[in-house]
């Protein structure tokens, strides 16, 4: 596409920040962005935490994270652990803030599982970002068709959390911006 690089960078040195910002992210804080690929929510989100702050960037697909590397050296970022995992998350009960969960879970289809790793990660106080791409109401539709953004809220409500917010934002998918819901959940203690 011909933009691609161009969405990319104004993404990551600007609009990511922005967004992130606004749907929650704080100085400081404790990021875990799960199915990561190349970093383009990961970089930002280690923008917006600041020195004082962590990311986690964990990804089954190993090229993904060769390419966040590069970024990382290139950046000279010191706030980001890079893990090479599948679903299973390598820390602590309660240690994380934040975690994302953007454009993935049309990958999975076993979802429970992943929302139980969150749901054991997540701080009392924490919240799960979920940009669930290729649903109903999204375009272009693909793997969920058929679920409405209802259905999905609803799944992982089931899981432990309740919706605490929805937003309808411009955001980056692929190298493309695009309009899409997010939604923030917090655990139901
Ligand atoms: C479409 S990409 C989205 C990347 C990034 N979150 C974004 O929005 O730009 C989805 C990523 O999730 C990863 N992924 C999917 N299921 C996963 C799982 N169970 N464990 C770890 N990574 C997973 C894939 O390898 C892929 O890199």
């Amino acid at each position: 596409m011909k933009n691609k690089g161009t969405n990319i960078k104004r993404w990551i040195e600007q609009d990511g920040q922005i967004f992130l910002k606004e749907i929650g992210i704080e100085k400081g804080q404790t990021v875990l962005d799960f199915g990561c690929g190349e970093g383009h929510y990961t970089i930002p989100a280690a923008k917006v935490v600041g020195g004082k702050g962590k990311v986690y960037a964990l990804d089954k697909d190993r090229n993904e994270l060769e390419k966040l590397k590069k970024l990382i050296q290139q950046g000279k970022i010191k706030n980001i652990e890079v893990i090479n995992e599948d679903s299973k998350v390598p820390l602590k009960d309660n240690s994380v803030d934040v975690v994302l969960c953007y454009d993935v879970i049309h990958y999975e289809k076993n979802r429970k599982i992943i929302y139980g790793e969150v749901y054991r990660l997540l701080k009392p106080t924490g919240f799960l970002s979920v940009y669930p791409k290729h649903h109903k109401e999204d375009s272009p539709l693909m793997e969920l068709a058929e679920r409405e953004l209802n259905d999905v809220k609803k799944e992982i409500e089931e899981c432990g959390f309740y919706l605490q917010d929805k937003f309808l934002k411009e955001l980056l998918h692929d190298d493309y911006y695009n309009k899409g819901y997010v939604l923030n959940l917090r655990k139901r203690i």
